[in-house]
């Protein structure tokens, strides 16, 4: 099993990465509170509950209907109503099994029952297990925009077990690995490398590639959030590729394109707008985009999308300061950096050659 520790003072806290950990009889039990209660939904329940053999949670459990659609405040209330009818009190833990979904709600609601109660993470999806679990952002949706409701709320530990990911679907597993080739792109020049050499392992789930993946991937956003908790400078660079890839998956119309597929084609335009900006050069746009294909990523935009459209959605974004859009760009692959210097045709046509 691999341990990297999330360094944030007192709030530092361990991800641990394994085979079959969660099948562990131990799991949770030195956890020292009577109150114990896990959040997943009916499909990860069906899957892969019966794998914790922790008896608690054969009763203490909450089941939420699953998609993102609930990713709001009524599956919260239903996490409150359950805690507050079992007498919860405030040194009870939730436990949130399941993809980036139950993660950001039970987090949210581990944050504000009775002013923050503590949680802890069993990831189920790739995406999860990269990015979601680890960082302390929870929320939910609101009628007038994705993740508008949140709070950061850093988990007790993660626990990742990858042997989970065998019932994932491809096309879920490529959109997680949007994220992972993202962290090599922004900080890991060899690590990107080394998904291109290893792609055909990865996408077999060679349990020791799939461990590497995670592990990497984990190890570069914990000491990025250690540096930045609350996204005022360096973590801001996690979102490239996310101004675009927000915009497509709002214009298309949520669920259409999955996350990751949506960012994937983000950073490749933003790629091409570095090209532009006298950063990335030719040769190294080539290789992600090359990289994407291998995992059957997006490298255009959806059809017939409309790209003034999609540059207004742009200007909506959370990261528009002053009216101008910051935008985070590959100086080469291994490196990022912000800027809110580009001219909007740039963008224009950066969007125009990849529809
Ligand atoms: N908090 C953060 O820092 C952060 C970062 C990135 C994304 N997110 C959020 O994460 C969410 C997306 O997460 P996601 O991609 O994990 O989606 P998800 O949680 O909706 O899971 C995708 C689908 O896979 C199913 N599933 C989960 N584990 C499975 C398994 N092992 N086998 C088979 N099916 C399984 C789920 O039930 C669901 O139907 C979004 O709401 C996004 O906003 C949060
Ligand atoms: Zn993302």
């Amino acid at each position: 099993m691999k341990k990297i520790i999330v360094k944030l003072d007192k709030r530092s806290y361990p991800i641990y990465i394994g085979t079959n950990i969660i099948s562990d009889k131990n799991l949770l039990k030195n956890i020292n509170s009577k109150n114990i209660a896990l959040v997943t939904n009916k499909k990860v329940q069906s899957l892969h509950l019966s794998k914790i053999k922790n008896n608690i949670f054969k009763k203490n459990k909450i089941i939420l209907s699953d998609g993102e659609k609930y990713k709001n405040q009524e599956s919260v209330s239903k996490i409150y109503n359950y805690l507050l009818k079992n007498k919860f009190s405030r040194d009870s833990v939730l436990v949130a099994l399941g993809g980036g979904v139950i993660g950001d709600i039970t987090g949210y609601a581990a944050a504000t029952y009775q002013r923050g109660i503590d949680f802890i993470q069993i990831p189920t999806t790739l995406l999860s297990m990269v990015d979601s679990s680890v960082g302390g952002k929870t929320g939910i949706n609101h009628a007038l925009g994705k993740n508008m409701i949140g709070s950061f709320h850093q988990p007790k530990a993660v626990i990742i077990d990858v042997n989970i990911l065998k019932t994932l679907p491809k096309r879920q597993f490529n959109a997680g690995m949007a994220e992972v080739i993202k962290y090599g792109i922004i900080k890991d020049r060899a690590f990107f490398n080394w998904i291109a050499q290893n792609h055909i392992k990865i996408k077999s789930q060679d349990p020791n590639s799939i461990i590497k993946v995670i592990k990497k991937s984990c190890e570069i956003k914990a000491n990025i959030v250690s540096l930045d908790e609350k996204e005022v400078n360096i973590r801001v660079l996690l979102n490239l590729g996310h101004t675009f890839g927000h915009a497509i998956e709002n214009n298309l119309g949520y669920g259409k394109w999955l996350h990751g597929e949506a960012i994937a084609c983000g950073f490749l335009i933003a790629s091409a707008v570095a090209i532009q900006n006298k950063t990335l050069k030719i040769s190294e746009y080539e290789q992600i985009k090359n990289l994407l294909k291998l995992f059957n990523l997006p490298t255009k935009l959806p059809k017939n999308i409309n790209i003034n459209k999609l540059f207004k959605t742009m200007m909506l974004d959370k990261k528009v300061k002053n009216n101008e859009i910051l935008y985070i760009l590959p100086k080469n692959i291994g490196n990022a950096y912000i800027t809110s210097k580009i001219n909007k045709n740039i963008i224009l046509k950066a969007l125009k050659d990849h529809a």
